[in-house]
């Protein structure tokens, strides 16, 4: 590399800096500013991040402009169509794909680990039953640090090991618990026989009354959609739990924080977001008149379902999530959905219209995975914790490789500040009435 391509010269006040530039495996170049303030006292500002990378990583890779999406440089569509969930997650955390004696093993684990401690379950009776069941979730995974602090010591690797296995496990199983109880059913123990994800679905929808089959179709469907949402390198919410695990917190904290960054509109709730829009519009005749609503910057609406931070071109996820809710409603016999036709019309109007193709605006994961939950059963308020159950492997990942990054420090951004100059205190009797 010559000394052109492995620097950048910043030339500020009379001065010049050399910033050494840093190569990755695939992606742009990155210019390390780290030492900028040490030596020029000056900062550099990027709100939103748009421009900074703010860790090195090994986990997963995007490629937004061309709609890429690599798992330690596995393509998501053939993950999501040779693999499954528990080998995605052995990837995700081990850094390669299991060999048939490891996967076995830590199938076993993660299914011999799905249990909740008892007392955990009478946590749930505090909650009003018509609390959103994200709200739950946050208590109820930050409360994991206090049933299990024999795996809460970071600084141990066997001990960060177990506590991933343990949230990898558990979470199904609380989120199952948080939908039962708000809908007043009895919780359903895990079984040890089922796949994670027939494990799961059992867990929200058989009761103790009657027997429950899962049927395999939509068992395979539930496995896609957490294999869609694993990971997804330093998205809002892992760019959470990295930071709040620079400061060694303890990893159940750390996705607890995850999962109450995931709830916003924003990022996580825009499936739900989406489904209710597409319930709104109701019909296809109204697709035009809610296009012009969209463009016209006073409503502040948006098409939710479509536009991303990195993906400037359609989200690979997006594909294999449509194709799943065509399997999901065929084999439920869902001939006619008119969500499901709004969603397609109002896609074909928007990837032709100027305002969308300008923004490079497509449809992201969440366009058709309200449309496939709801079919699978779910209420919309359960969208959010799917997707953080899924979730959960890629933040867990991500914090397994920050705390073992030997230049890891604690996240601290610093500001522009713009509030008022020094001033004296006026006593409150000198303040007016
Ligand atoms: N509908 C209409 N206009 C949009 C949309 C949208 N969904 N998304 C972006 N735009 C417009 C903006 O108004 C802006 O227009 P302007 O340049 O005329 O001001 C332009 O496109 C760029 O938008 P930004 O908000 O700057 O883009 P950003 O990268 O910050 O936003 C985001 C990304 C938040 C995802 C945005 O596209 C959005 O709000 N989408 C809808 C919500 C959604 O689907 N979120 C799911 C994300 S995927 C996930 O979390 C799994």
């Amino acid at each position: 590399m010559s000394d052109a391509e492995s620097s950048a010269k910043l030339a500020f006040k009379g001065q010049t800096y050399d910033l050494p530039v840093k190569k990755g495996a695939l992606g742009p170049d990155v210019i390390d500013i780290s030492k900028l303030y040490a030596e020029g006292k000056v900062f550099t500002f990027d709100p939103g991040y748009t421009s900074t990378a703010s860790c090195e990583s090994r986990i997963t890779y995007i490629d937004g402009d061309e709609g890429i999406l690599l798992h330690r440089g596995y393509p998501i569509d053939q993950l999501a169509e040779n693999g499954d969930f528990i080998e995605t997650c052995y990837l995700l955390y081990y850094g390669e794909l299991p060999n048939q004696a490891q996967r076995r093993s830590f199938e076993h684990a993660i299914t011999h680990h799905t249990m909740i401690h008892e007392q955990m379950s009478r946590f749930f009776q505090g909650f009003r039953r018509d609390a959103h069941p994200m709200a739950v979730m946050v208590a109820v995974v930050g409360a994991m640090s206090a049933f299990y602090h024999d795996s809460t010591d970071i600084d141990d690797p066997r001990q960060r090991e177990i506590a991933s296995h343990r949230v990898i496990a558990k979470l199904p199983t609380i989120a199952a618990m948080a939908y039962k109880y708000h809908i007043g059913q009895p919780f359903v123990y895990p079984r040890n026989e089922l796949s994670y994800a027939a494990n799961f679905l059992h867990m929200c929808f058989a009761v103790p009354c009657e027997e429950y089959k899962v049927n395999p179709i939509l068992a395979r469907a539930m496995d896609r959609i957490f294999i869609l949402h694993a990971d997804h390198e330093q998205n809002a919410s892992t760019s959470t739990v990295r930071l709040a695990g620079s400061s060694g917190a303890n990893p159940f904290a750390c996705i607890a924080a995850g999962i109450a960054c995931l709830w916003g509109p924003a990022h996580g709730g825009a499936n739900e977001a989406a489904l209710k829009m597409l319930g709104e519009i109701g019909t296809v005749d109204n697709i035009p008149a809610f296009i012009e609503k969209v463009k016209d910057k006073s409503s502040n609406i948006r098409l939710m379902g479509f536009g991303h931070r990195v993906y400037k071109n359609y989200d690979p996820r997006a594909k294999i999530m449509q194709q799943t809710a065509h399997e999901v409603l065929s084999e439920l016999g869902v001939k006619d959905d008119p969500l499901l036709d709004v969603a397609r019309e109002l896609e074909r109007v928007a990837l032709n219209d100027k305002y969308f193709v300008e923004r490079k605006l497509y449809p992201n994961v969440d366009f058709y995975s309200g449309i496939t939950l709801r079919t699978l059963g779910f209420p919309t308020s359960m969208f959010t914790v799917l997707f953080a159950l899924a979730r959960t492997v890629g933040w867990i990942s991500q914090w397994k490789e920050m705390i073992e990054d030997p230049s890891q420090r604690i996240g601290r951004p610093r500001q522009l500040y713009n509030g008022p100059l020094k001033r004296d205190y006026v006593s409150i009797s000198k303040r007016g009435k």
